[in-house]
């Protein structure tokens, strides 16, 4: 039997028709989650929620506990994770406003405790695995029914793309984005790493539900404001609800 944890991420510190059953606090090896754990009901379907920013938003990227929160959702039974993301278009069809379930990911990320196997000398057991393999970074199974989920609701959506995972909290540079159009990426985002490959060494089916709330520096003219972002994500946040809501119901 599957058990589904959301992780909802900017713009999604709650998860608006979430009836909230249950709330949480979670203790693990690795310390405190981002927030308690919440448990309850979407579309009448049992879900756990978890917002990666804390309840208020105010945990920066960097600065999260990732192996908390996905170790938490381990340990209280989660099998699968969808990752909401809001991210920066770099591709042409990707413009505010766009849904896209990534298949792949490049991590530009540093100094993150990437890892449980970095501490051997707890004599976990896991530490004689260390490297997994992370050829398609996302759970296919999980990424079709995402698909399949947002064509049920007729919320169109990009199948596949890749995203560039920054280490924030500053916005990239336009010659930063020019390199990572460069090196093949769709998207950018400051959380879709190390939170990917910790599900993957616990063995948790984990996939991402982006939306572009801006296009990346120099991709359009001037700024990218705060105030654009905001006005994007309250755009994309009905069509993020409609798949999720498709999602439970499969
Ligand atoms: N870059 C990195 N992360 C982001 C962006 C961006 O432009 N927009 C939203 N998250």
């Amino acid at each position: 039997m599957t058990s589904l944890a959301i992780i909802g991420g900017t713009g999604f510190d709650t998860l608006p028709d979430l009836v909230i059953e249950h709330r949480a606090p979670v203790t693990t090896p690795y310390g405190d989650t981002s927030a308690a754990l919440l448990r309850g009901r979407l579309a009448g379907h049992p879900v756990l929620f978890l917002p990666r920013h804390g309840a208020t938003h105010g945990i920066a990227p960097h600065q999260i506990n990732y192996r908390a929160n996905i170790q938490a959702l381990a340990q209280v039974g989660v099998t699968d994770i969808i990752a909401l993301g809001a991210v920066g278009g770099i591709a042409a069809d990707c413009g505010p406003g766009v849904l896209c379930v990534p298949d792949q990911l490049i991590d530009y990320t540093s100094g993150r405790e990437l890892t449980f196997f970095s501490d051997s000398s707890r004599g976990d057991e896991r530490a004689a695995v260390l490297h997994s393999d992370f050829t398609s970074p996302y759970c296919e199974t999980l990424r079709q029914q995402l698909l399949t989920s947002a064509a049920a609701a007729n919320v169109p959506i990009r199948a596949a793309g890749c995203l560039a995972v920054t280490q924030g909290p500053r916005l990239e540079t336009a010659a930063e984005i020019r390199r990572l159009e460069r090196d093949g990426c769709d998207l950018v985002g400051m959380t879709g790493m190390p939170e990917a490959i910790l599900a993957r060494e616990l063995g948790l089916c984990y996939a991402a539900l982006t939306f572009v709330v801006n296009w990346a520096a120099g991709k359009a003219a001037g700024e990218i404001t705060m105030d654009e972002i905001h006005a994007n994500l309250t755009a994309c946040a009905g069509q993020v609800g409609q798949v999720l809501r498709a999602v439970v119901q499969v």
